[in-house]
C-alpha cells in the first residue's frame, strides 16, 4: 500500500505528478497557508509530511503530531522552521534539500550586492518619475570590482558566491566554524574571528545558517567592526541581523547600503526599512527559478522515497 503524505504547499506540476505516482498524496491545490491546527488535522492519518519554510513546526506542534508521522521532508535547504530536536525526541526524521539551490541563491546574493551598491531602488524611482537628467554626479554607487568581499558562512552557497565574486576581481575573505581545505578555499582568506573578517569586508555577504549562535550576529557592536561605508547583503535568514541596529547604521550611512532577500517575521518587513533609500529588497527569491524549484521538489520526494524504502534518506538533518 502506498504511504500517505501531506504536502503543505502547492508545488510545480511535475513534482506533484511524481509525488502522486509514488504516494497517496494530499495536495494543497489552493496553496492555502495552513494553520498548525489544519496541519494536525490533515496529517492525522499520514506517514509523512512534505513541508515548506512557511510552516512553523515548533515543539508544541511536533508533540501533537499523530504517531503515524515518521518524516518531515522540508522543501528548503534551511530548516529553522522546524524544531529538529523536538522531532528527534519523537523519532521523526527531518530532511532538507541542499546543493540543488546553491547556484540560484548565489546568483541572488550577487544581485543583492549589486542592487544595493548601485542604488537600484533609487534608480528605479527616478526612472519611473521620468524627471531625471544624466549628470556626472547622479546616483553614484559603490563599485564592487576589485574590492574585498567578506563571506560569513563558507558552505556550498558561500563558495558559489565566492566563485561569482572572483569574476568581479574581488578578494575573498571568509569566516566559518572551521577552516576549509586549500582546495575548497580556492585562495579565499580564512579569519577565525568575526571581528577580523568584518574588518576586511568592504562588501559583506551573509550566507550562514540561522542558529542560536548566528541570531542577531550582525548587531551594533559587529557593524562597527566593518570598514567605513560597507555594503551588506543577506540571502540567508532574517534573524541573523539585528534590524534596529542595522536601520540606525543605514540612516547614519555608517553602512552605505543593504540588500535583503530575507526578513525577521517575513513576509512582514520592518517598516523603517521601507522608508530608506539605501536598501534593495527582494521577497525571499533565493531559490526562485523553475529549474531549482523543480530540483528541490524531486530532492524532497527522493528523501521521502528513500526513507520509506531503507530508513536512510540522503538529507537527514536530525
Ligand atoms: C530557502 O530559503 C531555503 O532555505 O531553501
Amino acid at each position: 500500500m502506498k504511504k500517505k503524505i501531506l504536502v503543505t504547499r502547492k508545488l510545480l506540476k511535475e513534482n506533484e505528478d511524481k509525488l502522486k505516482e509514488l504516494f497517496d498524496v494530499k495536495l494543497n491545490q489552493n496553496d492555502e497557508l495552513y494553520s498548525p491546527e489544519k496541519i494536525l488535522e490533515l496529517s492525522k492519518d499520514c506517514d509523512g509530511i512534505l513541508s515548506a519554510i512557511t510552516d512553523k513546526f515548533d515543539e508544541n506542534l511536533i508533540n501533537k503530531l499523530s504517531p503515524s508521522v515518521k518524516i518531515i521532508a522540508n522543501f528548503a535547504v534551511g530548516f529553522g522552521n522546524i524544531d529538529i530536536q523536538a522531532a528527534k525526541k519523537k523519532n521523526i526524521i527531518v530532511t532538507n534539500t541542499p546543493e540543488v539551490l546553491d547556484d540560484a541563491t548565489a546568483d541572488i546574493t550577487i544581485l543583492l550586492l549589486l542592487g544595493a551598491s548601485r542604488k537600484v531602488l533609487e534608480a528605479r524611482r527616478a526612472a519611473e518619475k521620468q524627471d531625471w537628467t544624466w549628470s556626472a554626479n547622479f546616483l553614484l554607487g559603490k563599485q564592487m570590482s576589485n574590492k574585498k568581499l567578506g563571506i560569513l558562512g563558507m558552505g556550498r552557497i558561500g563558495r558559489a558566491v565566492a566563485k561569482r565574486a572572483r569574476g568581479f576581481g574581488m578578494e575573498i575573505h571568509y569566516h566559518n566554524r572551521n577552516q576549509l581545505s586549500k582546495e575548497l578555499e580556492e585562495g579565499a582568506i580564512y579569519h577565525p574571528s568575526i571581528k577580523d573578517l568584518f574588518k576586511q569586508s568592504d562588501f559583506l555577504s551573509i550566507n550562514c545558517p540561522a542558529t542560536k549562535e548566528t541570531n542577531k550576529l550582525i548587531n551594533k557592536e559587529t557593524i562597527n567592526y566593518l570598514p567605513k561605508n560597507p555594503v551588506v547583503a543577506n540571502a540567508a535568514r532574517g534573524d541573523i541581523i539585528d534590524d534596529e541596529a542595522m536601520i540606525e547604521a543605514l540612516k547614519s550611512k555608517r553602512v552605505f547600503a543593504l540588500g535583503l532577500d530575507v526578513y525577521n517575521g517575513e513576509p512582514k518587513i520592518h517598516p523603517e526599512y521601507l522608508k530608506l533609500d539605501n536598501i534593495f529588497l527582494l521577497p525571499h527569491l533565493g531559490s526562485a527559478t523553475k529549474r531549482t524549484r523543480w530540483d528541490m521538489g524531486y530532492r524532497a520526494t527522493e528523501n521521502l522515497e528513500n526513507f520509506f524504502k531503507s530508513g536512510k534518506p540522503k538529507d537527514k538533518v536530525n
